[in-house]
């Protein structure tokens, strides 16, 4: 049985997320999409907010999870008894960060391996944070999310904004 995490923040998820997750959900028996909760980051979305949007967008995949963390990735992979960590990776700029996270995980524990799918060439350009940028500004984002997500990003700016008038 191989179980694999996908770590990240997922705030929000997007295509090329779900790009990595389809991918990575074939290649072992079981995916758990690990949604890093950590309140320092000040995300848009809550760690449960980010989790529903992640149940919603891959309910048709069977052997996927989503279960929130918090603290280290290799503490939550051991606690899973997962053997891989599974990353995207979008260009060179990703790759020196990934290499340095990879190393440090393997150095903390050896049992669990890190594996990189490249990204799909149709969302290499592709980040959460992008997508908010462009959503702040009223830009179209439906080529970038999945419907549920697009209307999440809409109401939460339209929120803010009320707030901040
Ligand atoms: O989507 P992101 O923000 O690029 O994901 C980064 C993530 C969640 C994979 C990374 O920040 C992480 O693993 N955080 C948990 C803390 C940790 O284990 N740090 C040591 C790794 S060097």
């Amino acid at each position: 049985m191989i179980r694999a995490i996908y770590p990240g923040s997922f705030d929000p998820v997007t295509y090329g997320h779900l790009d990595i997750i389809i991918r990575g959900a074939a290649l072992v028996d079981e995916l758990i999409v690990g949604v890093l909760n950590n309140n320092a980051k000040t995300p848009l979305f809550s760690a449960e907010e980010r989790v529903r949007m992640l149940e919603e967008v891959t309910g048709n995949l069977s052997n996927v999870k989503i279960i929130p963390f918090e603290g280290l990735l290799i503490d939550f992979a051991e606690k899973m008894d997962a053997v891989m960590v599974i990353r995207g990776l979008r260009a060179i700029t990703d790759f020196e960060n990934e290499l340095k996270m990879a190393q440090t995980n393997h150095k903390l524990s050896p049992k669990v391996e890190t594996a990189f799918l490249t990204t799909s060439l149709e969302y290499a350009y592709l980040s959460s944070t992008v997508v908010k940028e462009v959503a702040y500004f009223g830009g179209d984002i439906s080529q970038f999310v999945p419907e549920n997500v697009k209307c999440k990003i809409q109401e939460k700016i339209i929120k803010k904004e009320s707030v901040h008038q």
